[in-house]
């Protein structure tokens, strides 16, 4: 079994064969670039993109979607995470949360899969809070600003233990479930 891996960057197709290795999945990375809609909803921008896939006559992929919802700033940056990054960045964020009491944040990263013709998404989340200041120096985007336990940032913990209980782990985690559970695919062998 071989699917395509949608994105403009090579780490997300490494990421996902590591996880469907002992599944017998092939990943295979293919840039295809697509529209991503103005929306609130990170399953919307997946859903029309995998339409806007399909629509050019591709099939068996996946595409992943992920942002950094604020409780605070109304969910603010969410779909817009990237954009926020290349405009505001983290410095911008700590200002607009200047004061806040409310802190609480959520990471999510939703994941479409085309497979067999049929259409799997799942949204994977990880809570947390938006600290002070940045913090730490490993992760990338919003990795030193975020907190999962209210002590250590993200770019703090180190990719391996951020790996297992990240929005994009559980995402992967959850597609694995359905996958296995639909009978999709199975253990190689
Ligand atoms: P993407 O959809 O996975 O490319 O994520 C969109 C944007 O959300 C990225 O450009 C980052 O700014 C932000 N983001 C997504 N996942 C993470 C993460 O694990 N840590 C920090 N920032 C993230």
């Amino acid at each position: 079994m071989k699917l395509k891996v949608i994105t403009s960057n090579p780490g997300k197709v490494k990421e996902f064969q590591r996880s469907f290795e002992d599944m017998g999945v092939e990943m295979e990375h293919l840039h295809l670039p697509y529209d991503e809609i103005q929306t609130s909803e990170l399953e919307e921008v997946v859903r029309k993109g995998m339409d806007e896939i399909r629509s050019k006559g591709v099939n068996d992929f996946i595409i992943d979607d992920s942002g950094l919802f604020i409780n605070a700033l109304k969910g603010f940056p969410g779909v817009y995470s990237a954009y926020g990054q290349k405009t505001i960045g983290n410095k911008g964020i700590l200002r607009l949360m200047e004061g806040v009491k409310d802190r609480s944040a959520v990471f999510k990263c939703c994941i479409g899969c085309d497979i067999g013709g049929r259409t799997i998404i799942v949204t994977g989340e990880c809570p947390g809070y938006i600290l002070d200041s940045e913090r730490g120096n490993e992760g990338f985007g919003y990795d030193p600003i975020f907190t999962h336990d209210n002590e250590r940032s993200f770019a703090e913990i180190g990719v391996e233990e951020k790996n297992v209980i990240s929005h994009r782990g559980n995402a992967v985690a959850l597609l694995r479930e359905r996958l296995i559970s639909e009978g999709l695919i199975g253990p190689k062998n």
